[in-house]
């Protein structure tokens, strides 16, 4: 741990080390962030998963490293003692590997994220090797990585063939070796998860990958209840916080419809603008009575 408590990569080391697990979290904006870290969360992804739940997209594609850094600002100003993560989003790395380093630094420099996390397998080895001797450390992402979506067909299960197992164990090892401090391993079969934790040194956190990788990420909106349009398999709510904003606001409408908000308690008076005539009888309207 760094100072203040500040979580770093060696303590994501230290937790591979100790069989002590990582319980991460994304947020996409202040309050969320302030809220997770006093839950105490080891990390917080700014992932671009932002896209699909704040923003609005059906998938992440559209999103931009201008509306990334805009969030990760979001979350670095809540000055988490989380490790914040940066992910990088579709087309800032893919297409050369000096935009990825100048991209990747942004979200250090301009954002103030800790680290990044990229996409890939064995076509990323070579920018997480330039990213680590930039000083970058950086977080892999392997299985179901959301940006290859139009390669994969649809959002679904990696890993189930042998072969496709055999690479993925091989690309964990490939990432780990390259430099990566940690790698997400996202919906694939939680028996390969299992394998590919106990065959590298850095720490997996799955996500959809079962009970046995090193640690785990969900999407914030997920365990609160917060997107309720689609509940995947692989989280577990726990709040239905949709359904109480929905509560709390109808009763809004029906309040304000009404005339029962805003009250007396809410509403600020000046006696002087009286005095002076300048509201009143002097106008010839009276203020509206709250009731
Ligand atoms: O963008 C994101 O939130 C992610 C997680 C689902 C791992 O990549």
């Amino acid at each position: 741990m760094g100072p203040n408590g500040k979580k770093t990569i060696q303590t994501f080391a230290q937790r591979k080390t100790d069989r002590e697990r990582l319980a991460l979290v994304t947020a996409y904006d202040y309050p969320m962030a302030r809220l997770a870290d006093e839950a105490d969360v080891d990390g917080i992804l700014v992932g671009d998963t932002l896209g699909m739940v704040v923003l609005g997209y059906d998938t992440t594609l559209p999103v931009t490293m201008d509306e990334m850094l805009h969030h990760v600002k979001a979350v670095t100003r809540a000055r988490p003692r989380a490790l914040v993560i940066a992910d990088l989003p579709f087309l800032s790395y893919q297409a050369g590997d000096d935009e990825g380093v100048r991209n990747a630094g942004r979200m250090l420099k301009e954002g103030g994220a800790d680290v990044v996390k990229i996409e890939g397998g064995e076509r990323v080895v070579p920018l997480v090797r330039r990213l680590v001797s930039a000083g970058i450390p950086v977080m892999g992402h392997l299985g179901m990585t959301p940006q290859s979506v139009r390669q994969f067909g649809s959002f679904r299960l990696q890993g189930k063939s042998p072969d496709d197992a055999g690479r993925l164990l091989d690309e964990a090892r490939m990432l780990a070796e390259a430099g990566c401090f940690a790698i997400v391993l996202e919906l694939i079969p939680a028996e390969l998860a299992a394998q590919i934790t106990a065959a590298i040194p850095v720490p997996t956190i799955g996500i959809g990958a079962g009970p046995d990788c090193d640690g785990e990420v969900q999407v914030i909106n997920d365990l609160l209840g917060l997107f309720e349009w689609f509940v995947p398999r692989h989280t577990r709510q726990y709040a239905q916080l949709a359904q109480t904003a929905q509560t709390a606001l109808k009763q809004y409408v029906d309040d304000v419809r009404a005339g029962r908000f805003p009250a007396e308690e809410n509403t600020f008076h000046a006696p002087e603008l009286a005095e002076a005539g300048v509201v009143g009888g002097a106008s010839g309207k009276e203020p509206r009575s709250t009731k």
